[in-house]
């Protein structure tokens, strides 16, 4: 059985309306709320981090950046420093902030 043309248009606005969340992302805003909390433990633009355990997040996918502050938000990723910052964000503030550090330069490494 062949799917309407319809249903495929439909499905295709769906998916749409679905990924423009994150183009309305605000960078500015981002990197301001980046250096009033964020930068105290993972340094500025995410690249300097006070200690080894503290992740480097500059230029990490903003997809990525956006899911594990949700998982630290929801509890789905538990560590208790995170969860605590994470839990004052809001979604709007989460999207930002997963722009703004995937918009700086990358100094990741691959280890293996
Ligand atoms: C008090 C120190 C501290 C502050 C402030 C802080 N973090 Fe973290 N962050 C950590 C630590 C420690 C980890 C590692 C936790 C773990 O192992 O899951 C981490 C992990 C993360 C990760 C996961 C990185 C990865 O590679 O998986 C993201 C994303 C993150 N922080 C974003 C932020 C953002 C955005 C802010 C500001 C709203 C912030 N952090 C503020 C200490 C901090």
């Amino acid at each position: 059985m062949s799917v309407p043309r319809k249903k495929t248009l439909a499905f295709g606005l769906v998916t749409l309306a679905l990924a423009l969340p994150a183009c309305g992302a605000d960078i500015a805003a981002g990197e301001k709320k980046a250096n009033e909390v964020c930068a105290a433990c993972h340094g500025p633009d995410g690249n300097k981090p006070i200690a080894p355990e503290y992740p480097k997040l500059g230029g990490q996918h903003r997809d990525y950046l956006a899911k594990t502050l949700k998982d630290y938000k929801s509890g789905a990723r538990t560590n208790p420093i995170m969860a605590g910052q994470a839990q004052a964000l809001t979604n709007k503030e989460i999207e930002d902030l997963a722009a703004y550090y995937a918009s700086r330069p990358s100094t990741l490494v691959t280890k293996r």
